[in-house]
């Protein structure tokens, strides 16, 4: 227990935030030294912005098993952390969350797996964040719950503090009927996301189909996307994440940033064209597919190493999840492969960092590269396509983004991509690396007008007043 000094850290918190993780995480060194470092992720990436201008409190995991650390005042916020045991972070979160729900989710991209000890397990860990949030926030507060790993923790708190305004966003896609009805404990989920006022999903088909499952699964009266739950009303709706344009266009646009972008293509051994992917190490987000094709394309003779060359930044993620160990294998693999056949002493055709990066070098990666491949068969947005578009202030670069990505309901001028269509990915790499530089400018210049309206405020903005419009 907290002494009555720490205890007071983000006590009577007017915002509370809960996710998953902190916005750090903690990390032991070799040599036993503790330090916080930045989470892995959009949700951090879209969130931390918004919340450290606004000085609310933070209810998260710290990142690592065992007894969770004081709650601490970081950048203009209060950090509450969430203990979990070794078997906790097993069966919750490599379990449950990122076992089953996450394939479920995108599409059973990989076969999910139910496990009754592991929802025990979740359910148990939900009660755990509603308590800690229960705790912190003021009276009337609003509290804004996030992400598959939390979604019962809406009906928990509403049980114990009915007097909150909660808000709920998921920050993947939400399945139709059909997929989701596969969940053994489907109508604990959905009773657990109505204890919100307003659920936020990133696209309109995702809302849709959750009023859909409370309406069939609940037989509960709906109207449009209203639903009428315990005396209340709840309302699902889109509002599609977006990330900080300004901040990062200005990152981008630093002499710094564009000394090293220089750089990094001298040290690259000066190519013709550079091709970039950024992501987490992640089986929904088509690794290989991109490997496949730019493999294809050396093989055709359509491209050539190490005149154009691929690199590939993928940050270790969830890397005790089975399907994680052998898509990394795979790749890794993939890779080997490709710079055995086309690699040349000259250097190799494909450069792959199993790493996380500084926004600064991501950000001068984003600006050396002509072409960014984002080839997910399902993510629900994709920050790292708005990123790109935000690093382009120059109005050079070209996008290929996968129509599986939220984002490619807003970035429209991208090079589009099915990417279960390897030809059509070949294409589509082809057309975005020989492209015009004036129609390069036309399509960055259109995608970074929608961005830059749709940016992170617009988003929590928007949320939150429909939310203050639910209490
Ligand atoms: P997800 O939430 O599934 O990880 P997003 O594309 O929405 O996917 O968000 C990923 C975030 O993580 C982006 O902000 C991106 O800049 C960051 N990121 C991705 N790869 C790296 C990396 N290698 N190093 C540091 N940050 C990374
Ligand atoms: O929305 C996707 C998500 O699970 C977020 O909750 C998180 O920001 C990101 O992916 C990283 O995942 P993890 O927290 O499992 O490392």
């Amino acid at each position: 227990m907290a002494d009555n000094t720490e205890e007071k850290v983000g006590a009577d918190s007017p915002v509370v935030v809960v996710a998953n993780r902190l916005p750090v995480d903690q990390v032991t060194d070799p040599d036993g030294s503790v330090r916080w470092q930045r989470s892995p992720g959009g949700l951090v990436t879209a969130l931390e912005p918004f919340v450290a201008g606004r000085g609310g409190a933070w209810v998260g995991w710290s990142g690592s098993a065992g007894e969770a650390p004081e709650p601490f005042e970081q950048g203009g916020m209060s950090l509450i952390p969430v203990g979990l045991s070794e078997e906790e972070v097993d069966h919750y979160y490599e379990g449950m969350s990122n076992a089953s729900l996450w394939p479920l989710y995108h599409d059973v991209v990989e076969k999910p797996e139910y496990h009754r000890h592991w929802w025990d397990t979740y359910v148990q860990v939900n009660k755990r964040f509603a308590e800690r949030a229960a705790a912190v926030a003021a009276e009337n507060a609003i509290v804004w719950v996030h992400d598959y790993q939390l979604q019962l923790v809406p009906a928990m708190l509403r049980q114990v503090r009915p007097d909150l305004t909660i808000g709920f966003f998921l920050h993947i896609p939400f399945p139709p009927y059909e997929l989701f009805t596969q969940l053994p404990w489907r109508s604990a989920v959905i009773e657990g996301l109505l204890g919100a006022d307003l659920v936020g999903f990133q696209r309109p088909s995702a809302a849709a189909n959750f009023v859909q499952l409370a309406r069939r699964l609940h037989d509960l009266g709906c109207r449009r996307n209203q639903i009428d739950y315990d005396g209340r009303v709840v309302t699902a709706k889109a509002f599609p994440i977006s990330i900080d344009a300004a901040a990062f266009d200005e990152l981008a646009r630093s002499p710094e940033v564009i000394a090293r972008a220089e750089e990094i293509r001298t040290e690259l051994g000066n190519p013709t064209k550079i091709v970039l992917g950024v992501d987490r190490l992640d089986y929904t987000k088509g690794i290989s597919v991109r490997l496949n094709a730019f493999e294809e394309l050396l093989q055709d003779g359509a491209l050539e190493a190490p005149g154009t060359v691929l690199v590939q930044v993928a940050t270790p993620s969830r890397e005790r999840v089975e399907h994680y160990v052998h898509m990394r294998e795979t790749i890794e693999q993939q890779v080997g492969h490709i710079n055995g056949v086309y690699g040349s002493i000259a250097g190799p055709a494909v450069h792959y960092f199993n790493q996380s990066m500084p926004r600064e070098e991501l950000a001068a990666l984003y600006r050396a590269a002509d072409v960014m491949l984002v080839t997910p068969y399902r993510d629900g947005m994709n920050l790292v396509a708005k990123e790109y578009v935000a690093a382009r202030g120059d109005l050079r670069g070209a996008l290929v983004l996968s129509e599986f990505a939220g984002a490619a309901a807003e970035l429209k001028q991208a090079f589009l991509v099915n990417p279960h269509d390897i030809a059509g990915v070949k294409n589509q790499l082809v057309r975005a690396l020989r492209i015009e530089p004036a129609e390069a400018a036309k399509r960055m210049r259109a995608m970074r007008r929608h961005l830059f309206r749709n940016d992170l405020e617009h988003w929590a903005g928007s949320f939150f007043e429909a939310l203050r419009g639910q209490a």
